[in-house]
C-alpha cells in the first residue's frame, strides 16, 4: 500500500525490499546522523510524552517543566523529577539504542542527536552524543551552577547544592527556555554536513529540534524514519520502516552488515 509515496507495510511486517532499501542508502550516503525522541526508550519502560500512555497526558508540563513552575514550587517539580530519575535509573539501554552503537562502531554513523534526557544512549556506549535537551541525571545549582551528578536519586526534595547550599534544578530543558546553545550549534553543524538522517521514535513537534530532519531534507539529505506511527517527519521520509525501534533498528543494522559481506 502506498500513501503520500511511503510505502507502507503492516505492522512488523515490512518486508526485506525496505529494510534492504534504508541500509543501501545509509552505505552510500555518508556522513550521516541520528536524531532519536523519546520513542526510542520506550521498550527500556520509559513513558514517552504524547500520545495514549504519554506523561502529557497524566501531568500538565505548566505545572512540572517550566520554570515558573519550579520558582512557585519547587519541592512539587522535585518530587516528579526523583520520581522519572528513579525511573530512568531502572531503565537498561534497549536493541534499539545498541543498534546505533553498533553503526557508529561500523563507521557509518556519525553521531546521535537526542532529544532525550534519559543518559541510555550514553549507558550503550554512544560515543558521539548531543542531547539537546540536558540530561535528568544531572543538576546544576540555580545559585553558582554547580553540577552534580546524580548516582542515586536524591533523597531530599529540594536538593541543595554541596558547594553554596544553593537551591539545585533538574539540568533539563523546560518550556520556554532556550537549548544549550553547544548543544544547539553542534546540532546544527551535524545536520549541515549530514547525507543522511535516521529519525528515530520522535512525534517531530518540539522545536527547534523537529526542524533537524528538515535542514537535512533542504540540503538535499536522505531522510530515513523509524516509528510506530506517522509523525511530522514522516512526510520527507525517503523510507518510512514502521515499527518499534527496538526491533527495527536491529534488523537494518544486519541488513547492512549482510550487505557489507556480499
Ligand atoms: P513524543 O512523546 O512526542 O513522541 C514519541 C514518538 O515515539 C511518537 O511519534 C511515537 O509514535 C513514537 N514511538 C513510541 N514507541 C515507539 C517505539 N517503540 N519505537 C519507535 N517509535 C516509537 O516524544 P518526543 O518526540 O521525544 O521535551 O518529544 C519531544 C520533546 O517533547 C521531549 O524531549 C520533551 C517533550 O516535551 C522536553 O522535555 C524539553
Amino acid at each position: 500500500m502506498t500513501t503520500n509515496g511511503i510505502t507502507e507495510l503492516p505492522w512488523g511486517g515490512h518486508g526485506m525490499s525496505d529494510l534492504e532499501k534504508a541500509a543501501r542508502m545509509i552505505i552510500e550516503n555518508q556522513p550521516a546522523i541520528a536524531l532519536t525522541g523519546a520513542g526510542i526508550s520506550a521498550e527500556s519502560g520509559i513513558p514517552t510524552f504524547r500520545g495514549k500512555d504519554g506523561l502529557w497526558n497524566r501531568f500538565r508540563p505548566e505545572d512540572l517543566a517550566t520554570p515558573e513552575a519550579f520558582n512557585r514550587d519547587p519541592r512539587r517539580v522535585w518530587e516528579w523529577y526523583k520520581y522519572r530519575i528513579e525511573l530512568v535509573m531502572k531503565a537498561k539501554p534497549n536493541p534499539g539504542h545498541t543498534a546505533l552503537v553498533e553503526l557508529e562502531k561500523m563507521g557509518l554513523l556519525r553521531c546521535v542527536i537526542t532529544q532525550n534526557v534519559d543518559n541510555l544512549h550514553r549507558e550503550a556506549g554512544q560515543k558521539c552524543l548531543v542531547e539537546l535537551h540536558g540530561n535528568i541525571r544531572w543538576a546544576r545549582c540555580t545559585r553558582c551552577g554547580f553540577r552534580v551528578f546524580w548516582e542515586k536519586p536524591p533523597e531530599e526534595v529540594p536538593p541543595r547544592c554541596p558547594r553554596c547550599g544553593g537551591l539545585l534544578r533538574p539540568d533539563v530543558v523546560w518550556f520556554g527556555e532556550p537549548l544549550p546553545p553547544n548543544a544547539l550549534e553542534e546540532a546544527y553543524r551535524l545536520a549541515e554536513e549530514a547525507r543522511l538522517i535516521l529519525v528515530v521514535g520522535t512525534s517531530g513537534v518540539v522545536m527547534p529540534a523537529g526542524l533537524i530532519p528538515f535542514i537535512v531534507k533542504e540540503a538535499g539529505g536522505v531522510v530515513i524514519e523509524v516509528n510506530v506511527e506517522y509523525s511530522q517527519v514522516t512526510r520527507i521520509a525517503d523510507v518510512f520502516l514502521r515499527g518499534r525501534a527496538g526491533e527495527v533498528l536491529p534488523r537494518l543494522v544486519d541488513t547492512v552488515r549482510g550487505l557489507l559481506d556480499k
